[in-house]
C-alpha cells in the first residue's frame, strides 16, 4: 500500500507573491488531510522563499497526520528541525539560485557530514530520510549514513519523453527501490509526479509513501476555478 503525502510549499509560494497571509499552507494541510493525505511535506529554504517558520510552528501543532519537513543539511536547518520537532526530516540539496530541488543529494560526496548531521537529528527523535536519484552508490552511501529511509527522486521519470525513455527511468526507480529495501531502508519517492505518470510508481511494491505537491496545487486551481468565480460573480450580483 503506498500513501499520498501533500507537498505544501507550493501555496505558501502564491502567498508570499503577494507578502500577505493568503492561501495559508496551514489550512491546505488541513483541506489535504480532509481529502485522504497520510502526511504533508514541508521545505524550509534558506532563502525563505515559499514556507516560513511561522508556518512550522503552527502546522506542527496543527497536523494529525505525519509532518516530513524537507531542509538542506545545515546547522540553521538543524537548529529548526530541533526546535519544532517534525516527524520526520528529508535532506535535500539546496542551491539558492533553483526554481526547486534539482537533484539527489550527493549523498556518497558527503558521507561524513551527512553521517553526522544525520545523528545529530536521530539523537534528537527525529527519522531522517535522504533524498537520492535512483543510483545504487547513492543508496549504499544513505545506509552508512543511518539512515532509515530514502526518497527517490523520480525527476528524471518525470521528463523522460518516448517509450525507451520512459522505461529506462522506471526501471532505474525500481531496481534502486529493490536494493534500498533489502538493505533495510524504507522507501518514499516523489518530484514531478502528476495525474498520468504516477501510477507505474505506485504500483512498485517497495515504494510506500509518495511526495506530491505542484501538479495536485496546479489541478486544484483548474477543478476550483469555476467555483470561486462563481461565489464572486452571486456575491457582486446580490449587492446590485
Ligand atoms: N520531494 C522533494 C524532495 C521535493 O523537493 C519536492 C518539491 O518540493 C517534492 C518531493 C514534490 O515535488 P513536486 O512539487 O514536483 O510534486
Amino acid at each position: 500500500m503506498t500513501i499520498l503525502c501533500v507537498n505544501v510549499d507550493h501555496i505558501a509560494t502564491i502567498r508570499q507573491a503577494r507578502g500577505g497571509d493568503e492561501p495559508d499552507p496551514v489550512f491546505a494541510a488541513a483541506i489535504a488531510e480532509s481529502a485522504g493525505a497520510r502526511g504533508i511535506v514541508c521545505h524550509i529554504r534558506g532563502d525563505r522563499r515559499h514556507i516560513q517558520e511561522r508556518d512550522l510552528e503552527i502546522l506542527r501543532r496543527t497536523i494529525k497526520t505525519h509532518m516530513n519537513i524537507e531542509m538542506a543539511a545545515t546547522e540553521e536547518m538543524l537548529g529548526i528541525a530541533r526546535s519544532i520537532k517534525p516527524d520526520e526530516v528529508t535532506l535535500v540539496p539546496e542551491r539558492p539560485e533553483e526554481v526547486t530541488t534539482e537533484g539527489g543529494l550527493d549523498a556518497a560526496g558527503h558521507l561524513d557530514e551527512l553521517r553526522e548531521h544525520t545523528a545529530k537529528l536521530l539523537d534528537a527523535g527525529i527519522k531522517v530520510s535522504l533524498f537520492i536519484d535512483p543510483d545504487e552508490t547513492q543508496i549504499e552511501a544513505a545506509t552508512k549514513i543511518g539512515a532509515r529511509m530514502i526518497e527517490i527522486n523520480t525527476d528524471a521519470y518525470s521528463i523522460a519523453r518516448g517509450e525507451r525513455e520512459i522505461h529506462a527511468a522506471l526501471a532505474d526507480i525500481g531496481r534502486c527501490a529493490a536494493l534500498a529495501s533489502e538493505s533495510g531502508l524504507r522507501v518514499a519517492a516523489g518530484h514531478g509526479l502528476n495525474y498520468r505518470n504516477v501510477s507505474m510508481i505506485s504500483a512498485m511494491p517497495e515504494i510506500e509513501e509518495l511526495n506530491i505537491g505542484h501538479n495536485i496545487i496546479a489541478r486544484a486551481a483548474f477543478v476550483g476555478l469555476e467555483m470561486a468565480v462563481r461565489d464572486m460573480a452571486d456575491l457582486i450580483e446580490s449587492a446590485c
